[in-house]
């Protein structure tokens, strides 16, 4: 599958790496593909870069991977996504990493919904830190990966991703449970920096008796 990444930083790279290792066709989007720090990042992972616009219009799936301050601006920068499905990775994490901003009790994907409407919106991997997207099986054990969304056709494209990334997806619901999504990445956040778990341990999950 082709996908573009806007927001190349921590997670987009990490995800670039993966996914291109897996076999898909990963095209960065960058605000300015011809400064030097863009042609070295592009030439590090080992992909293409263009501007964001082009290389969402070249993919089939976007993975949405700015600070979340950015969001609504980068996903804007891509200009119209048509049927193109848009992965929020994103939270919209106040400065001191100790909150959330939900205007009006919306989550990051919703108010990106709210600013692109008709957008085929999924939130996933946004939950866990990068060093589990490069790999998300410890110990034997899936890291789960949350996903919600509208979209019923998306959210498997979105589940099937995950799966291939080495994740145990955990489909939530509709895009209101993107809320308790970004409430996750705040508690993985106070996990690993704050309580002393460091950047590497992993949420499972074991199912009980059908
Ligand atoms: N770090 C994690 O482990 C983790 C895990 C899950 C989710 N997240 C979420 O994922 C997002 C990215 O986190 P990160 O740690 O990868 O951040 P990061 O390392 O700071 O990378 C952010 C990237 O976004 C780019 N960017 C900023 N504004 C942009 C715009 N308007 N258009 C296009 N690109 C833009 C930056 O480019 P420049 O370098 O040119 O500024 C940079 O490449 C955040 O919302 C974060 O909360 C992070």
């Amino acid at each position: 599958m082709k996908i573009a990444i806007v927001g190349a930083g921590h997670v987009g790279g990490t995800l670039a790496r993966r996914w291109s290792q897996l076999g898909h066709d990963v095209v960065l989007g960058q605000r300015d593909p011809s400064t030097e720090k863009a042609r070295t990042q592009a030439a590090s992972l080992g992909v293409a870069a263009t501007t964001s616009e082009a290389a969402v219009q070249s993919a089939q799936m976007v993975l949405l991977a700015t600070p979340g301050d950015a969001a609504i601006a980068a996903a804007r920068a891509c200009g119209p996504l048509g049927d193109r499905i848009l992965v929020d990775a994103t939270n919209p994490l106040k400065p001191q990493l100790d909150g959330l901003d939900h205007p009006g009790g919306l989550s990051g994907a919703q108010q990106i919904a709210q600013a692109l409407p008709g957008a085929r919106i999924v939130k996933a991997f946004n939950t866990v830190g990068f060093g589990i997207m490069a790999q998300p099986i410890r110990d034997s054990r899936k890291s789960v990966l949350f996903i919600s969304g509208d979209d019923a056709e998306a959210n498997q494209r979105v589940s099937a991703l995950a799966a291939d990334t080495g994740f145990e997806p955990v489909y939530l619901g509709d895009l209101s449970a993107s809320r308790m999504q970004e409430e996750h990445a705040l508690l993985w956040i106070h996990m690993a920096i704050k309580a002393g778990y460091g950047q590497d341990f992993i949420f499972s999950l074991c199912r009980g008796p059908a």
